[in-house]
């Protein structure tokens, strides 16, 4: 084979290798708006807002459904939480996991590559989550199905329907609202 023919071929091999990776990126980012929101972090405010309403102390049993870059997690850990992220995006997955190997929280976080729909939150004590509010009455159903009595749920910017909100605190610059709620075991007003 000429130089010029291995050249081509390399060539070929690069943009095939670029039209691979694209289409795993567009594959992972593209399914999770479709499954329950789109990889929109909360922002810097609105995290500590929600950390902060979820009252957190040591030892508790934190989940993050659709976590993200962890960052929600993260400040969790900080607060001495044991930690789960549900996350369907394994690029996501792979990017939290590095991060916490290498943090002081090695081992109180762990992410879960898998569908939040299908989370066992029978053990939860404080519930983040951050969907788009078409599923919301989905995420009504999970809450309800599968939370323990007195457990806590902070949701960002979208409000739980027909659940009773305990504190409604402001995100960043007095937008996008952070809504807390207890579960009480049965909804507190009427659907
Ligand atoms: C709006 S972002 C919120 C991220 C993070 N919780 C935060 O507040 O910064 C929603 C996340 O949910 C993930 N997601 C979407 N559908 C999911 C599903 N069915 N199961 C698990 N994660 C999902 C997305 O990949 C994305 O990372």
């Amino acid at each position: 084979m000429g130089p010029l023919m291995l050249f081509y071929h390399i060539l070929a091999a690069f943009f095939a290798l670029c039209a691979v990776i694209f289409l795993v990126f567009a594959v992972f980012f593209l399914w999770a708006p479709l499954s329950a929101a789109p990889f929109v972090p909360s922002t810097g405010g609105q995290t500590r807002r929600m950390v902060d309403l979820a009252a957190i102390r040591p030892g508790m049993k934190v989940y993050d459904l659709g976590s993200g870059d962890g960052r929600l997690l993260w400040l969790a850990a900080q607060r001495g939480a044991v930690c789960v992220g549900y996350e369907i995006n394994l690029i996501l997955v792979w990017l939290t996991r590095l991060l916490f190997r290498f943090s002081p929280f090695r081992g109180q976080v762990r992410i879960r590559w898998g569908s939040l729909w299908d989370a066992d939150l029978s053990d939860a004590q404080v519930v983040f989550v951050y969907l788009m509010p078409y599923w919301s009455g989905r995420l009504r159903r999970l809450l309800e199905r599968r939370l323990p009595a007195g457990a806590v749920v902070v949701s960002n910017a979208f409000a739980i329907p027909g659940w009773t909100c305990l504190v409604e605190g402001c995100g960043e610059h007095g937008v996008h609202p952070v809504h807390c709620y207890l579960w009480a075991g049965r909804p507190t007003s009427p659907s």
